[in-house]
């Protein structure tokens, strides 16, 4: 395990020489991502995880940008970036202009928030819609950033042969070496099995980003990615803030003299998983890095490890088997 202040790194194994920072920060819902960015990347994280829907690529490499600037010991190559296309072109006129319009905060002020965009006949997922959406998303991070480590499609909601065509454009990106390496989110054992079997597809999904935490594990799907090599990227691993009073989680944490956060994130670490929690307030974002030198101890991570309610406990909107 790494000193306090340097979050590991483990290598991704179908994108050699890469290796992914297990905690990045999550800018989803973010309301002041260049700040966020900054406080994560002074307390030490070196992984972020943004994408085109959450409208703040550019607060990203802006952040990332100004930090390197000041910071003369780190270089582009200790910054780990991941950005998503989303499914359609959100520059086509007509498309809502910003986060807000797209975005709905839950009915009761906690939990998940609704997301529309309205659905338009064409997609980006096609082959030239993928690079064209990769370089939207490169340009968007501005001229200090002229790679992104990892990009994924952000969900196989467009359907098979849009999938396919979308990944043949993102493997040109990493043979152009725009990208380090790409992936896949939301997606089941299914979409995975059917795109690596197309005979076109040479690059293998280096990760598939998905819910994960205590009361949604996705089991089954964990244990196939890993042992394809396939790293598992955990978001909302906090259940957007929605679980954090359960009692096995405040016992465990009260035991070990940690947070119910800290305990859940390092439930996640400890399965194997990468990790990217999203937080706006400085002293949350150093909480929740504040996971090496400790570990709990194989009954208390059984004790979580029972919480899972399968894919009734997800905190988000979207099934990975839902989708054709
Ligand atoms: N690929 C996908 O489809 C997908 C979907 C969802 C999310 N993601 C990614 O995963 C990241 C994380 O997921 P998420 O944003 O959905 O949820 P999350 O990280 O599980 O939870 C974030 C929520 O928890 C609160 N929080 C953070 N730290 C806390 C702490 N120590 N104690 C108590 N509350 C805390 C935050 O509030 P404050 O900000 O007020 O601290 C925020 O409301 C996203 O930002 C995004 O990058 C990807």
């Amino acid at each position: 395990m790494a000193s306090e202040s340097t979050p590991p790194s483990i290598p991704l194994p179908l994108a050699p020489p890469l290796s992914i920072p297990v905690l990045g920060l999550g800018v989803f819902q973010s309301t002041k991502t260049h700040s966020s960015v900054l406080s994560a990347l002074s307390s030490g994280y070196r992984h972020l995880d943004t994408a085109q829907i959450y409208y703040n690529e550019s607060a990203t490499g802006a952040a990332v940008t100004e930090f390197l600037a000041k910071t003369p010991s780190v270089s582009r190559s200790d910054i780990f970036i991941c950005s998503k296309l989303w499914e359609v072109d959100l520059t086509l006129p007509g498309m809502p202009p910003d986060f807000e319009s797209i975005a709905h905060p839950p009915p009761n002020g906690s939990g998940a928030w609704k997301i529309t965009v309205a659905k338009l006949g064409s997609t980006s997922y096609t082959k030239e819609g993928a690079v064209d959406g990769f370089n939207r998303s490169l340009e968007a991070m501005g001229p200090g950033i002229d790679y992104i480590d990892l990009y994924l499609l952000h969900n196989p909601r467009p359907g098979p042969t849009a999938r396919l065509q979308a990944w043949l454009g993102l493997q040109e990106i990493v043979k152009a070496g725009k990208a380090k390496a790409i992936g896949v989110s939301n997606w089941s054992k299914r979409h995975i099995e059917e795109l690596i079997a197309n005979g076109e597809v040479d690059i293998t999904p280096a990760v598939n980003q998905i819910e994960f935490h205590p009361w949604c594990q996705h089991k089954a799907l964990v244990e196939y990615c890993q042992e394809k090599g396939i790293v598992v990227v955990a978001y909302s691993p906090l259940t957007q803030g929605t679980r954090l009073k359960d009692p096995v989680i405040l016992d465990i944490a009260a035991k070990y003299g940690k947070t119910a956060a800290q305990v859940v994130l390092r439930w996640c670490l400890q399965r194997g998983v990468v990790i990217i929690p999203k937080s706006d307030k400085e002293e949350r974002i150093k909480e929740n890095s504040e996971l090496w030198g400790w570990e709990l101890a194989g009954e208390d991570m059984d004790r979580i490890t029972a919480l899972d309610e399968g894919i009734s406990g997800k905190s988000g909107e979207w099934d990975p088997d839902a989708w054709e």
